[in-house]
Parts: C-alpha cells; structure tokens; sequence
C-alpha cells in the first residue's frame, strides 16, 4: 500500500503548554488531528472550568487563523476539588473530564491527590453525572519498583476504585503494560484505555540503547517487549475501548538533556506515521482509522470527523530539531520514518 486515507483523527490525551511553548507545538498537533482532549498539568494546575475556558481560548490564539482544530480539556483534580465543579464541568461542552494524577507521580503532579478516598464524594459526582475521569494509573509508593507502578495501581486503586463506583466512566491513560491491557479489556464498556505512539514503537531497551537516551523518557516509562506486544495487540484488535493519546509532552532540549531529565516524548509533528508504522509492523493498516478516528470519539459521545487525511509511503528524516523560540526534541530525531502526512 503506497497510500492510506482516513477519517481524520483526534489526539485523546495531549499536552499542550502555556505562553510561548503553546504557541510554538500547537499548529503540530492541529495538522495532524482534528479535536485533542488537553491535559491540564500546567504551573498552576488548570482545576476549574473558568481555568479552562480561559486556557481553551489561548489555546485557540495561538493556533493560525485558518485552523479548525478544537481542543477540550479535562480539568486537574485536587483534594480540595469541590462536587460543584463537577456539576459545573457536566454542563461545559468544552470539558470532557477530570484528571486524576497521584501527586508525585509525573510532572506537574504535586498539587494531585494522595489519599484517593478523600476525593469520593467527588468521584461520586462524576459517576453520577457521566463524567470521565482520566487516570495517571502509577502509585507513587517509593517502595514500588518503577516498571510495576502501573500494574500495581491497578491493583491497589483502580480495582477497588471500579467496585466502589461500578458506573463510573474513566480512561486508564497511556496504558504500558499486559496488566493494564488486561484490566480494560476485562472492564464494563464504560472503561477505555488509550495508547501512545512511543509504548506502541519502543520498549525501553531504547532508553539505553548505547548510552542513555533522555528523549525516550516519558511517565510511565517504556515496559520489557512483552508488555509492548500486549499493547500492540490491544491497539490492532478493532476494540472499541482502546484508542489514540499521543501524551505528546515537550520539555525543551535542556530540561530533556540533564542530569536529572523531565519526563515526556514529543511526537506532535510526527504522530500519526509513528502510529501508521506500528500498524503497519503488526499488519494491521486496515485497522488504523477506527483506533486513530472511530473509537474516541465513540467513547466520548462526540460525532465521528467528516473530512479525512492521506498518509504516503515516502519515508523522510526526521528533523534534529523542532525549532523556533524553544528547542525541542522530536520523537525520532535524525532517524526514518516511512509514512507522510500529506500534504
Ligand atoms: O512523560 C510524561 N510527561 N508523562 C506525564 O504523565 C506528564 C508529561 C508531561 O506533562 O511532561
Ligand atoms: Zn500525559
């Protein structure tokens, strides 16, 4: 197949910035998707739907005057979140859910919740009214081995979380590992989960692959290859409850390359032929536009795009850098990838 035209695809799980940074990776993702859900892990956290609906209108600014690109948002939840901002929330149509970030757990999450049963009577809330809640699945325990933090968030929080609240919709985001594939395969429908380009492509052999390689450091870290095959499988399976969360997070190259490097891999510019290439790997092409087009946009109750994309086997290099005011890394930098997003 030398060229492959889908329903345009939406971004559920995106991060956007602030101020100059916003302005500078937004067009990406605006090119590639049609409507991104954005993540509201700005310095302060975005909690309420005011926040929102100012951030939504930088975000709006900061794209070209011709775009049609929609974001949503999904508001950070604290400890201090009250029942009113999810009756609030409920009622925006530019708010599809909450966020939940065990505080400690990635950048941004400080200001996130420690004790899960003090935020019930708002998750009580959000079953109630049909709100999603959008997960960090990681605990923050010390203790806890880095690459089991997700499978034993599953166990610790989210399992009990779904008996307490048996209706509550929610997205185990950037699922990583066989466990999570399994915890929403095994849900009600009204639990999904989403995939990013890099859990599909890499597992994290590619984090020291002859040296340490800082840009393919995201939360939660890349898994052993099983846990990568188990994700590919669940993403070119046609099941509606996962689909696309680039989690796309650019740091600039100084904050990437540094002793102590932030979490995020940034794959705006090249997300969708990074996602075309993993199909492609697993021979599952045909499959691509139900998870990329269909599938999150069904989970969200939100019309499916009319207009479409075309992607063309003409493999390109990918820029060292994403330039402009800040210096950013793109996912892939200086190496192939096979498909193009046209024009
Ligand atoms: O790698 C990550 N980067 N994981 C997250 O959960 C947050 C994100 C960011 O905002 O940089
Ligand atoms: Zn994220």
């Amino acid at each position: 197949m030398q060229r492959l035209t889908l329903t345009r695809p939406d971004d559920w799980h995106l991060h956007l910035r602030d101020g100059e940074l916003l302005r500078q990776v937004a067009p990406a993702s605006a090119r590639q998707f049609a409507r991104a859900l954005v993540m509201p892990n700005l310095s302060p956290p975005v909690t309420t739907v005011d926040q929102a609906l100012a951030y939504r209108r930088r975000i709006l600014d900061a794209l070209p005057a011709d775009s049609d690109f929609i974001p949503f948002l999904s508001l950070y939840l604290t400890e201090s979140t009250p029942v009113s901002e999810v009756t609030r929330a409920a009622a925006c149509p530019h708010v599809l859910g909450f966020k939940l970030y065990p505080a400690g757990a990635t950048t941004h999450s400080e200001a996130g919740v420690r004790t899960l049963e003090r935020i019930y009577p708002v998750i009580e809330a959000m079953e109630r009214h049909g709100v999603v809640l959008q997960i960090h699945g990681e605990v923050t325990d010390p203790e806890i081995d880095i690459f089991d933090r997700e499978k034993v968030f599953i166990e610790r929080e989210l399992i009990p979380l779904c008996r307490r609240f048996p209706a509550l919709r929610l997205v185990l985001e950037h699922v990583t590992t066989r466990d999570g594939v399994q915890f929403v395969r095994e849900a009600p429908a009204t639990v999904a989960g989403t995939l990013t380009p890099q859990h599909l492509l890499y597992n994290r052999n590619a984090l020291f692959a002859g040296g340490i390689r800082p840009h393919y450091y995201c939360l939660p870290v890349l898994k052993r290859e099983t846990h990568r095959q188990a994700l590919l499988q669940a993403a070119t399976s046609g099941s509606p409850k996962f689909f696309l969360g680039t989690d796309s997070a650019p740091h600039p190259r100084a904050a990437k390359e540094s002793a102590c490097g932030c979490a995020g891999c940034f794959s705006a510019p090249l997300a969708l032929e990074l996602y075309a290439e993993a199909f492609e790997r697993a021979d599952a092409l045909d499959r691509l536009e139900a998870f990329a087009s269909f599938h999150g946009a069904d989970f969200y109750g939100l019309p499916r795009n009319r207009d479409t994309v075309t992607l063309e086997r003409a493999p390109w290099r990918v820029p060292e850098t994403f330039g402009a005011e800040f210096d950013l890394v793109p996912l892939r930098a200086g190496e192939t990838v096979t498909w193009r997003l046209h024009p």
